[in-house]
């Protein structure tokens, strides 16, 4: 798609297409889910919850990383159609997030709240992906614009929190990783970049007034 086509493209045609986008993973999902009913250990490798859980995390923090490079993007390329599409690749990204907790929680501690505040406690891992879930929530529950008008400032302020859990969920797949960093360095790039535009934009902005 040419630069020019892009800046065609209306906001509803590219919430579409976005929402169609963002739904593949899902598709893949309940794919999986059927093949691994036909024939166990077809669906998710091997170990099938740890097959789902990581395709389910890889996709939350993918998702979650393209939401925080929304503002960066539309400047840099000037798609302000772009601007609506922050919301839903939010939600999408919590969407994830909440099945890749709901697979932990119903398939590796099998619902089990003690085993829930023993994870918390002993694997740094799952705290930090804990506190990356708590800084997500509310950005979630707030997300309409009813909820911003009320807000006001303190909207802006709540959805801040976003560079917390980024490195939060980073930091989360960091501990866990028992086997080579690259993924890991991918997004920790990824983060800083986008760190680094915002930056560079507010002194050019400051400069200019
Ligand atoms: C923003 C929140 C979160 C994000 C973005 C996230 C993302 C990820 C990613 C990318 C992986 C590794 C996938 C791979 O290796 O391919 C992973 C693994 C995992 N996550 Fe999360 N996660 C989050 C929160 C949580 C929470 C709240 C829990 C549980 C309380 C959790 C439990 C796990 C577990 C158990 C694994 C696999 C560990 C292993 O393989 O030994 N995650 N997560």
């Amino acid at each position: 798609m040419s630069h020019n086509l892009l800046q065609r493209v209306s906001t509803r045609q590219l919430k579409a297409c976005l929402a169609i986008a963002l739904s593949l993973p899902l598709l893949w999902v309940a794919l999986g889910i059927w093949r691994e009913a036909q024939q166990p250990t077809s669906g998710f490798g091997p170990d099938p919850a740890e097959g789902l859980l990581h395709f389910l995390g890889s996709t939350a923090i993918i998702i979650l990383l393209c939401a925080f490079s929304l503002s960066p993007v539309k400047r840099r390329l000037a798609l302000p159609a772009l601007g609506p599409a922050r919301r839903m690749l939010g939600l999408f990204a919590f969407a994830y997030v909440t099945l890749h907790f709901v697979t932990y929680g119903w398939l590796y501690i099998e619902a089990s709240f003690s085993l829930l505040l023993e994870d918390v406690v002993e694997r740094p891992y799952i705290t930090a992906g804990m506190m990356a879930v708590a800084g997500l929530l509310p950005m979630a529950m707030t997300s309409t614009a009813a909820w911003r008008r009320r807000l006001r400032r303190n909207w802006q302020r709540l959805h801040s929190a976003i560079y917390v859990v980024v490195p939060l969920a980073i930091l989360h797949l960091a501990w866990l990783r028992k086997d080579g960093f690259a993924e890991v360095f991918v997004y920790a790039l990824w983060f800083l970049i986008m760190l680094l535009e915002r930056w560079w934009w507010r002194r050019q902005k400051a400069g200019a007034n």
